[in-house]
């Protein structure tokens, strides 16, 4: 049978570059369900703390137009439960799974990082430094690019395991960040996570989040991933991989990630509406494919780049 997805990224074997998206996958047992999730190129689950952490207060999510506002707070169930509980579980599939690694401060961070390091079944990391809901941590180091580049760097030294970081599209240039990453040895950038945002209630006259402001994801962010992949994939090529995420509901969209120059991508929202929306992607990748006489998809990374400016 041709094997038009299967590739190899970090040195790891995956079945296809479809991966759900931390924060919208949970730890994929309740999925389990429904399909088979050895399907998926990876899982990548929740940002993971040291400690439990219950999340914001309610209001935490509002749709919005094409779109929706989340303000968890990063609620999980801490890194040794998921360790000792939930990976056992995730191992019976034959899938890649990517824990996605939160911190207050550096030591959390590093702290959880060295303990998903040892942890068997895990295998890779995805930084969390672009999380907008929460007081300490997340996009606090994602979007200065010196602190950026000492975290990534300090992590580096605690773990063999293939290091993502997933950068907040909540800055001026989104190269900074990236070349943060880049020079600190990051092995892969995950781009984007969600772009800030306020819904006002119009009976009630006040905000609808507890936290005011919240994340915004959904198709509204597609072509503000495919900008910032193409920024990214512009000054680097395939040195470095881009893992993309932002707006990716069908086979289209995740089309235009990897023509923009994203090695893999993540389906995140779309999961909320239709959980089978990763398996689709799949099958429509393969059905592109071949309506168009590839061999492979990675021949389509980066291809939308080979225009000349004139074209544009
Ligand atoms: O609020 C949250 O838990 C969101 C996390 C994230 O965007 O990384």
């Amino acid at each position: 049978m041709e094997d038009l997805l299967s590739h190899e990224l970090f040195g790891i074997k995956f079945k296809n570059p479809v991966w759900t998206a931390s924060g919208t996958f949970s730890y994929g047992l309740e999925v389990a369900k429904l399909y088979d999730l050895s399907l998926l190129g990876a899982i990548v689950v929740k940002g993971l703390s040291l400690k439990p952490r219950k999340g914001n207060m309610p209001e935490r999510i509002v749709e919005t137009p094409a779109g929706m506002l989340n303000s968890i707070g990063l609620q999980n169930p801490g890194v040794e439960y998921f360790i000792n509980e939930t990976l056992p579980q995730l191992r019976q599939y034959d899938t890649r799974i990517f824990a996605n690694v939160f911190g207050e401060d550096e030591e959390e961070y590093l702290a959880v990082a060295e303990k998903l390091d040892k942890a068997d079944g895990v295998d890779g990391l995805e930084l969390n430094v672009s999380c907008p809901n929460v007081k300490k941590g997340g996009i606090a180091f994602g979007n200065d690019p010196q602190v950026l580049y000492d975290l990534v760097y300090k992590i580096k030294k605690v773990t063999k395991k293939p290091l993502l970081v997933k950068l907040s599209p909540n800055v001026t240039n989104i190269l900074d960040t990236a070349d943060a990453c880049v020079n600190a040895k990051a092995d892969g950038l995950v781009l984007i996570n969600t772009l800030l945002g306020v819904a006002i209630d119009v009976e009630k006259e006040k905000p609808i989040l507890s936290t005011i402001t919240g994340g915004l994801s959904g198709p509204a962010i597609l072509p503000i991933a495919v900008r910032m992949i193409w920024q990214v994939y512009a000054k680097y090529g395939k040195k470095v991989p881009i893992i993309g995420v932002g707006g990716i509901s069908n086979v289209q969209d995740a089309l235009q990630h990897i023509l923009a120059g994203a090695c893999a991508i993540q389906v995140g929202t779309a999961n909320f509406y239709d959980p089978y929306s990763p398996i689709k992607i799949i099958e429509g990748l393969k059905e592109h494919l071949k309506k168009k006489g590839y061999k492979h998809y990675s021949q389509l990374i980066g291809k939308a780049h080979q225009m000349t400016i004139k074209e544009v």
